[in-house]
């Protein structure tokens, strides 16, 4: 029995395991009903019956492949139908390890069509339905590889670098409206992503590695501090201040009518 005021639903993508599922887990023991997107059914299901037992919240579950256009189109379809739905967590994601020169480019083309074309899609969707409402929270998954190309795949630190971008272009465009929109930058998390993307777990130093209900947790204390970026393990936020500090200290000199003078030296 729920005796949480209800608090709409959220839809939570990528939500049979790891981040996903703790999502649920913890926006149910906050009073939200579920809507549970990704493709294993059998999967879901079990996350869906463990946390209507524990916490007594309406969950829905709702199977999708995200790089499938037509399975996108209902997912989006039913953030831009539903209006109960106050929460979009776009998680769903996946990784590739190794190098572009050995890529297998269908692998990357997915992993592009999961972590940026369907994020950017339902983040959409949402920003409309929210948008029109005046309420609303989107939370977007990137991952702390956004700020280091070099460490990993650099494909996969593009996808998230994007997902970073976009999430602080949709809160400039969304805030004005009343809807909140987080991007969580998790470091390495213990969930079978490592080991879906051909990588393992065991290679990572222990102090490296967040436990992924540590990590969610952090990411909520985060949004109810109105962080519009969060960095789960970083001590301090003034770090993160001092890197937007300096990204916003370049704005004035990047678009000039003249080029910069050590350019010039050429010159005819
Ligand atoms: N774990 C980390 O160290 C870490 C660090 C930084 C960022 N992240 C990000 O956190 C997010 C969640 O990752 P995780 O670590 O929880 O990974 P995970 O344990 O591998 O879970 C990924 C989730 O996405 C779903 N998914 C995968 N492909 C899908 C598709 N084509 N359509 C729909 N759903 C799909 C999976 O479910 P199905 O297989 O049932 O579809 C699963 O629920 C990702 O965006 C990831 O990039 C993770």
């Amino acid at each position: 029995m729920n005796t949480k005021a209800n608090k709409g639903r959220a839809l939570i993508t990528g939500a049979s395991t790891g981040i996903g599922a703790t999502y649920a887990d913890r926006l149910a023991a906050r009073g939200h009903d579920l809507v549970l997107v990704a493709r294993d059914v059998a999967r879901l299901e079990k996350v869906a019956a463990d946390v209507k037992a524990r916490h007594g919240v309406q969950v829905e579950v709702l199977p999708a492949d995200l790089t499938s256009k037509v399975e996108l189109l209902r997912v989006e379809q039913r953030l831009r139908s539903d209006d109960g739905i106050t929460v979009l967590v776009n998680n769903a994601g996946m990784a590739v390890q190794g190098k572009l020169i050995d890529a297998d480019i269908d692998r990357y083309d997915a992993m592009i069509q999961l972590n940026v074309v369907s994020v950017t899609r339902l983040a959409a969707a949402a920003a409309a339905t929210f948008g029109k409402r005046g309420s609303g929270d989107i939370i977007n998954v990137a991952s702390v590889l956004a700020l280091a190309p070099e460490m990993f795949n650099g494909t996969y630190s593009g996808t998230k670098a994007y997902v970073l971008n976009l999430s602080q272009s949709m809160q400039t465009e969304l805030g004005p409206l009343g809807v909140r929109v987080q991007a969580v930058l998790p470091g390495a998390t213990r969930t079978e992503i490592w080991e879906r993307s051909g990588g393992s777990i065991s290679q990572l130093p222990p102090e490296m590695l967040m436990e992924v209900e540590d990590m969610v947790d952090a990411a909520l204390a985060g949004l109810d501090l109105g962080e519009a970026v969060t960095i789960p393990s970083l001590p301090e936020i003034a770090d993160w201040n001092t890197l937007q500090a300096a990204r916003h200290a370049l704005g004035p000199n990047l678009s000039l009518s003249k080029p910069a003078a050590r350019y010039l030296r050429n010159a005819g």
